[in-house]
């Protein structure tokens, strides 16, 4: 297991789901961690932050250097889904979706920058998503914004790569947490759904939130030292085997 020991992370949306995981994760590991969220964490020290607003951006940095003179470890994992077809989709959705899963981890990591540059060990990881490269349907604002967060992660690393920081990305496949349970809790034969979607995973199951912060973690510490750019995809191993007929699968 990584040794974080020293080091100080900040988790956005790291009061629930796969944030939580994340934030318990890196603590776990030794790190002091910071939870920035629209909500508090029940688990860890939390700052009040919309990852979408500048001012709040800037007031948790300067919030975490004010704390603990340091900040190590930035995991950009607040994000918002919602489902609208693209000729449907009214400007005020898109740009609130855009805020807070795009341009909310490019203020973060900006105004971070600084600081994880000043000890030789940071890291940046970006949540992404298998929709950053592929689509369900009706997700088009959401998978433009994370197809976003993958080409911003290659471009933190190749900015910030001189400066001794590193950036990559995580891209989850279906983890199950809150953000997508609507799909299966309002559908009339909830544990068919289930069993069908873990059929999908050669690996037999949908993710759990610790399937991703191990990862996270990974890429957190000097195990990763070499690593940088990379969005990596954690799913089960759903997205290498392609789709057959029923009759053939
Ligand atoms: N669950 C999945 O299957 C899945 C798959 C791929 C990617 N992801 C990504 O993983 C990340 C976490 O997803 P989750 O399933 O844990 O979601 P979730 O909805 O369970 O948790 C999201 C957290 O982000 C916080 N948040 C929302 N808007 C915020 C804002 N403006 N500022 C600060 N915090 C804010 C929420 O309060 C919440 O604590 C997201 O970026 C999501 O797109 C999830």
């Amino acid at each position: 297991m990584a040794d974080l020991t020293g080091r100080v992370a900040l988790v956005t949306g790291g009061a629930r789901s796969i944030g939580a995981a994340i934030a318990y994760g890196l603590a776990a590991r030794g790190a002091a961690v910071v939870v920035g969220d629209l909500v508090d964490s029940e688990n860890h020290p939390s700052i009040r932050l919309d990852v979408a607003d500048e001012e709040s951006v800037r007031l948790a940095i300067a919030s975490v250097i004010g704390e603990h003179g340091r900040l190590d470890i930035v995991v950009n994992n607040a994000g918002i889904m919602f489902e609208t077809p693209i000729d449907e989709q009214d400007l005020a959705g898109w740009n609130r979706m855009l805020a807070i899963n795009l341009t909310g981890p490019m203020l973060v990591s900006r105004e971070a920058a600084p600081h994880l540059a000043a000890h030789g060990v940071g890291s940046i990881i970006n949540i992404g998503s298998l929709e950053g490269d592929a689509c369900n349907p009706s997700h088009a604002a959401y998978a433009a914004t994370k197809a976003g967060v993958h080409g911003l992660t290659r471009a933190t690393a190749i900015d910030l790569g001189p400066s001794g920081v590193r950036c990559n990305a995580i891209a989850p496949g279906w983890i199950d947490t809150p953000l997508n349970a609507n799909y299966v809790d309002n559908h009339p034969d909830r544990d068919t759904i289930i069993d069908q979607l873990a059929l999908l995973h050669p690996v037999g199951r949908v993710g759990a939130p610790d399937d991703v912060a191990d990862v996270a973690c990974w890429l957190a510490g000097d195990e990763s030292r070499f690593v940088t750019g990379q969005i990596i995809t954690v799913d089960g191993g759903r997205t290498v085997r392609p789709s057959l007929p029923p009759s053939l699968a």
